[in-house]
């Protein structure tokens, strides 16, 4: 024991977390097991920012404990046996039903302490029940390994098994073992995601580490490779953490043509800093259609100068989500064509604009350079793509024209001319109105 948190957890978390831990540590004192809260939980809780998230270590059956939480307060679990884990349903619970809402979470995620082994690099661990000290071992890095004990009299206890305390203090991220990123080589861009985020320094024993174990990450599935990848893009030092990728030669081993340079900073930059409150990132992702995100705005400001076949390349490697690919090529195309947007009536901007998704257009207006084709951008973002006739089809209908292709060529023909200042007020649209009808 290297500690008491007794008086930290108490302090540091809700009431209502609290008291379910200290609910489901009573049930594990009953059954004479010995419980732990392992991890980044801990690790955030000794640094000051404690999260709402913790994963629960049980030294014996977790399966067990999860089945005697159900009977005394109700809720589902669901087992897997194979890796002695439950996870517990506990807003379907008695618990859950009175806290939900401060409570914050839907399962309580159970795990029996385990070791891991892995059967050949970048293999998924085979698994076999152990102690907390076998559980810790197999994790990624010493800051990760701190645990404090939560059943009966041991409430609070830290233990600091593999140094995890020292290195917290110092500011060190170390792996555990000279395997561990050969084991695991997400783990390489789990090192550079916590040296960036807590401005941390990977220990230099890990670090010489690097060039050996980057050749295995060509091992790693695309999804697993793109997961690390956008829990990166999900982090606010997004960029400091990119290029340190690839000064660490970590992006060339996910794909060639993936990079970070000082243009792609300046990018990420521009989006934090513009002035426009319309077209800052939060905004752009709500506007965007509902299946892009923030995280997705990133990628486009990454990749936006990559070509049209770099992409379609680098997403054999990533396997993207389809709209985000959809994005991620018309942002790339429509960088590219950008000058002409200067000379471009409105309407012939918008014509073209119309067509692609809206997150390309918003991500690519962030990152132009100041002048009339970003200008252009922009006023379509804000103002023209909202650009309307008053005139209807039901109008059209009234003036006795039959229904046809032709309603969508006359209303066309009304925006177009709003747009391009031709048509300034109601009258103005129906004296044009009455032009195209030849009235
Ligand atoms: N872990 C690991 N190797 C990995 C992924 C995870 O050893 N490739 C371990 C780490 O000990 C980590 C725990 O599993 O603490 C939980 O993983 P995760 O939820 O991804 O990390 P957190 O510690 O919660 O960190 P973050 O704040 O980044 O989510």
């Amino acid at each position: 024991m290297a500690g008491n948190l007794s008086d930290s957890l108490k302090k540091n978390i809700s009431s209502a977390q609290l008291d379910l831990i200290q609910r489901v540590a009573g049930e594990a004192s009953l059954l004479g097991l010995p419980i732990y809260i392992v991890g980044g939980f801990v690790r955030d809780l000794l640094l000051g920012h404690p999260g709402l998230d913790f994963d629960l270590v049980v030294e014996g059956d977790a399966i067990k404990l999860a089945g005697s939480l159900a009977s005394r307060y109700g809720g589902r679990v669901t087992a897997h046996t194979k890796f002695g884990t439950a996870k517990w349903n506990i807003r379907e619970s008695e618990i859950g039903n009175r806290k939900s809402e401060i409570v914050n979470r839907v399962f309580l995620d159970l795990i029996s302490a385990r070791s891991e082994t892995y059967k050949y690099p970048a293999a998924l661990p085979t698994v076999r029940m152990g102690s907390l000290a076998d559980d810790l071992r197999r994790r990624d890095f010493t800051i990760n390994t701190l645990a404090v004990r939560l059943d009966g009299a041991h409430f609070g206890e830290l233990h600091d098994e593999l140094g995890g305390f020292d290195d917290l203090k110092g500011g060190w991220v170390r792996i555990l073992h000279p395997r561990s990123f050969v084991d695991d080589p997400t783990r390489m861009f789990r090192a550079v995601r916590y040296e960036a985020r807590y401005r941390f320094k990977i220990a230099k024993d890990t670090r010489t580490l690097i060039p050996e174990a980057r050749a295995y990450i060509s091992a790693l599935s695309p999804q697993r490779v793109r997961h690390e990848l956008d829990l990166i893009l999900d982090e606010p030092n997004a960029a400091l953490m990119l290029s340190r990728l690839d000064k660490l030669g970590l992006l060339e081993s996910v794909h060639p043509a993936l990079h970070f340079d000082g243009s792609m900073r300046r990018r990420f930059e521009s989006a934090k800093n513009t002035s426009n409150p319309e077209l800052s990132n939060d905004r752009i992702s709500n506007i965007a259609s509902s299946n892009i995100g923030f995280r997705d705005v990133r990628w486009l400001l990454w990749l936006m100068t990559l070509s049209g076949r770099e992409i379609t390349s680098l997403n054999k490697r990533l396997h993207f989500t389809a709209p985000l690919l959809k994005s991620l090529l018309a942002s790339s195309k429509l960088l590219a064509g950008l000058p002409a947007f200067a000379h471009l009536k409105p309407s012939q901007c918008v014509e073209r604009l119309d067509a692609l998704p809206l997150s390309s257009i918003a991500a690519v207006s962030l990152a132009a350079p100041r002048g009339e084709a970003k200008q252009a951008l922009e006023t379509y973002m804000l103002k023209w793509r909202h650009v309307k006739p008053k005139t209807t089809g039901h109008d059209l209908k009234n003036l006795g024209l039959e229904p046809g292709p032709q309603y969508q060529v006359i209303l066309r023909k009304l925006r177009n001319a709003w747009l391009d200042e031709k048509i300034k007020d109601e009258r103005g649209e129906q004296a044009f109105l009455m032009q195209l009808l030849g009235r």
